[in-house]
């Protein structure tokens, strides 16, 4: 199959890496030229493990090309993939769909013989039918299909989740649609990953209640993980104890700071916004949203409250700053609180992250950035784990405790165990373990 891939951000490089790698032929088309010029030289804007190779083997194989001008790419596919960005509107937190609109324009004047207009970005409910009406009016006579296929995959596992996804999820009732989608996901094996086709409106929303249900479901182990402290018990054992049910699952189970991330924090607000429109008010969503707002804005009193609640001219060291752990992307990271609460606390702040430090000095104002683990250890009063990467799994825990100037740790991510932190002198608090 030929396939157009419009936007070549997290979601389209992936996709139309991986699209490739099954075997379709691929062009991942993109506005801007830098971009594509970096791409073309084999340079992958993100930091995602895998990528490089898979987009230089398919490159190699003559399944990959990447064009400034998508004109000769969607005239002849058989399907055309619209995964531009959705960012949250300033001031509403609706999601901006005027790079979607614009998409939809695009493909309208060019699409020739029957053609698959594909959402993969995270759309509104309704999208679809904008979509559809956009390119029927410019082209009454075009034969075309708008589906949603939303993408469900995780930075750091992208390429594993494209390719290994619990479920596909397709929405068309265009019989011809559905016999395109289903042979561009041949290779997924459909015995084992289950493709379900619906209707388009509720594909659409099937994206945005996943996020906001694991969003939620982060959040309501967060929330007992401050019960479990007050309570004298320990949320890693409740977290185990609940998702040995299968009802309830393990997964996403794990207490911290607060989600962030490109996608949990806009399709949650989004999500608010279309129930509300929609007369159908999500609270549970709504309150999900503020209390993750409110919990990241509060880590910082944590590292207060271990330095016995004065942070005026302490030193205070964080390990991670992107939201998690293998990727680059800074956005809605925890980071982006801790840091600036810490210093309006009187704090210096030293950090080190191992893929983020780039995009976090432009986020960053007043943060000194450090090499590694241990000169951001240095001299501080204080470490505060702020993302798992496995770096700091594996500290060197002595050398940390030399280094520090009193035996001070934050773990946010529940890497270490208190009673082990505790043998080695270390003053350690954790997350929701008394
Ligand atoms: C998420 C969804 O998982 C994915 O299906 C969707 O397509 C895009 O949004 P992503 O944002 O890449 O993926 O990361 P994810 O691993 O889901 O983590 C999101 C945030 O939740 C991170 O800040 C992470 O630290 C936090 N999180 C996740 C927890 O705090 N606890 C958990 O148990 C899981």
């Amino acid at each position: 199959m030929r396939v157009a891939m419009i936007g070549t951000g997290y979601v389209g490089l992936v996709s139309g890496a991986c699209f490739a790698d099954f075997g379709h032929e691929v062009t991942c088309v993109d506005k801007d030229p830098s971009k594509i010029e970096r791409l073309e030289r084999g340079e992958i804007p993100i930091f995602e493990p895998g990528l490089e190779d898979l987009v230089a083997s398919n490159v190699r194989g003559g399944r990959l090309s990447f064009a400034l001008d998508g004109a000769e790419a969607i005239r002849t596919a058989d399907a055309v993939f619209i995964a531009v960005g959705t960012p949250s509107r300033r001031g509403d937190g609706h999601a901006d769909l005027s790079y979607v609109h614009a998409a939809a324009e695009e493909i309208a004047g060019l699409i020739e013989g029957f053609t698959v207009v594909v959402t993969k970005s995270t759309v509104p409910v309704g999208t679809g039918d904008e979509i559809e009406r956009i390119i029927r009016e410019r082209r009454p006579d075009a034969d075309f299909a708008v589906v949603s296929n939303p993408e469900f995959l995780r930075e750091g596992a992208a390429i594993e989740d494209f390719k290994r996804p619990d479920r596909v999820v397709v929405g068309t009732e265009d019989a011809r649609a559905q016999e395109v989608m289903r042979e561009l996901y041949r290779p997924l094996n459909l015995n084992e990953t289950p493709i379900l086709f619906t209707g388009r409106r509720t594909s659409e929303l099937i994206k945005y209640a996943a996020n906001a249900f694991l969003a939620m479901k982060i959040t309501f182990i967060n929330e007992m993980a401050d019960l479990c402290e007050n309570v004298g018990a320990d949320v890693q054992q409740v977290a185990r104890g609940i998702g040995l049910d299968k009802r309830i699952g393990s997964k996403f189970l794990h207490a911290g700071p607060g989600y962030g991330g490109s996608c949990f924090p806009k399709d949650t607000l989004a999500l608010v916004r279309t129930a509300t429109d929609a007369g159908a008010p999500v609270r549970l969503i709504e309150t999900t949203v503020q209390i993750n707002d409110d919990r990241k804005k509060a880590m910082a009193a944590r590292v207060a409250k271990a330095l016995g609640g004065d942070l005026k001219g302490k030193t205070v060291a964080l390990l991670g700053l992107t939201f998690k752990p293998n990727t680059d992307d800074m956005r809605d990271a925890p980071s982006l609180d801790v840091a600036p609460a810490l210093m309006a606390m009187g704090a210096t702040v030293q950090a080190f992250d191992p893929e983020g430090m780039h995009e976090a000095a432009r986020m960053l104002d007043g943060v000194v950035f450090r090499d590694g683990p241990y000169d951001a250890v240095e001299g501080a009063d204080a470490v505060v784990i702020l993302t798992e990467w496995d770096q700091f799994r594996a500290l060197d825990l002595d050398r940390v405790k030399l280094l520090l100037k009193q035996p001070v740790m934050v773990d946010l991510r529940n890497v270490y165990r208190p009673d082990d932190m505790r043998a080695r002198g270390f003053r350690y608090s954790s997350i929701g373990r008394a």
